[in-house]
């Protein structure tokens, strides 16, 4: 969907009967903030808004989707394009992380660490998590849960460590889990404050610190039982780096366990029922890719390159999970679900830092 052009079109309308961004929140029962953001293209109304919006603009959600009044003539082709976009994006949504459907429009980019957290920040203070959906612990992605999976294991008076904490839902999960102390890092400043926001409406006490994964900042070293990521560590732009900080964060013994896309998925898309590679999944570089109207740059990493990583960090590699829960991707008919039924489109990794007692 074209955000920028559906958030001017509702600005325009807004105008044309007269209603400050003010009064039209006031009507709608939401933040003049909320509206700025649609305005300015930076998300979407939510579903259940939509009614509402469109009766207090006088459109209909055709023309909301197309951003433009639209005439009898124009009515239906609009209609059909509109649901085949939708479609698309729903299907996107599942995915949590770009697939091999979406790389086919990503340019390449040199690794610039600077420029890679700048895009990346500008994405995940915005949009983030409204254009990926969700990811945040029970779920691991890839139609993997912990409720199916128990990773975590008894977290009772255990000390975590989230990276790339995002809005705080993984940190609020592992406390309600039992976990003595819940510490959290992310680069983006907004991300960190919506945590403390959250977190702090929950009632939940949390260490959280605004830095790039790849870099120092106070992270007590020797101290956390688990540290874990959802969707968190493909962010970073020095993997062997992160990996090693990782290693001095965690007491011998402890746990690290992150998901993140399969590298299959990334290279593949679904045509006609078969799985056709669309990009070398050799290729490691980076790119930038368009999603719900933002930009992202990532690398694709082969699955080789975490393991060399964690070994060479000094991690004993447990478990890797790569399957999604059969029941779950035999209930859904959604070309996503088609592909996971193929290949994996997720994989969680488990590896403990060596030196103390072995256990879950
Ligand atoms: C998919 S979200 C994680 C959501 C989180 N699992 C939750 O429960 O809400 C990814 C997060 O990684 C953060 N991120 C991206 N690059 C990063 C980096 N280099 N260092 C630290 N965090 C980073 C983003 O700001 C974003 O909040």
């Amino acid at each position: 969907m074209d955000y920028v052009k559906i958030g001017r079109f509702i600005a325009s309308m807004r105008r044309e009967r007269g209603m400050t961004q003010r009064d039209f929140a006031d009507l709608m029962g939401i933040s003049d903030k909320t509206v700025s953001k649609w305005e300015c293209g930076n998300g979407m109304p939510e579903v259940s808004l939509m009614p509402l919006l469109c009766d207090a603009l006088g459109i209909n959600l055709n023309e909301l989707f197309s951003g433009e009044r639209l005439d009898d003539a124009s009515y239906k082709k609009k209609a059909e394009e509109n649901m085949i976009r939708l479609l698309k994006e729903d299907t996107l949504l599942k995915s949590n992380i770009v697939g091999g459907d979406v790389l086919g429009q990503a340019r390449n980019v040199p690794l610039t660490t600077s420029t890679v957290h700048t895009v990346n920040n500008a994405f995940w203070s915005t949009i983030g998590s409204e254009a990926l959906g969700v990811t945040a612990l029970p779920s691991w992605g890839g139609y993997m849960t912990e409720e199916k999976l128990h990773l975590l294991g008894d977290m009772t008076g255990k000390r975590a460590l989230e990276i790339g904490c995002g809005n705080g839902r993984s940190l609020k999960y592992v406390h309600d889990r039992g976990a003595s102390e819940v510490w959290g890092i992310d680069l983006s400043p907004e991300q960190i404050q919506r945590t403390r926001v959250f977190l702090s409406s929950q009632g939940v006490q949390a260490h959280l610190l605004c830095a790039p994964m790849e870099e120092d900042c106070g992270i007590p070293t020797d101290y956390f039982d688990v540290v874990y990521s959802v969707f968190g560590i493909g962010w970073t732009t020095d993997l062997d780096a992160t990996f090693q900080r990782i290693h001095t964060y965690l007491k011998p013994g402890g746990r690290l366990l992150f998901n993140w896309s399969h590298p299959i998925h990334k290279c593949t898309q679904l045509t006609e029922g078969r799985l056709v590679f669309c990009n070398r999944y050799f290729d490691e570089g980076w790119y930038a890719a368009q999603i719900g109207g933002g930009e992202i740059m990532l690398s694709n990493r082969m699955m080789s390159t975490y393991i060399n990583a964690l070994a060479a960090s000094g991690f004993r590699i447990e478990r890797l999970i790569e399957e999604g829960d059969h029941e779950a991707l035999c209930s859904d008919q959604s070309d996503f679900a088609q592909k996971a039924r193929i290949a994996p489109v997720g994989f969680v990794l488990q590896a403990r830092k060596e030196g103390g007692a072995r256990r879950a």
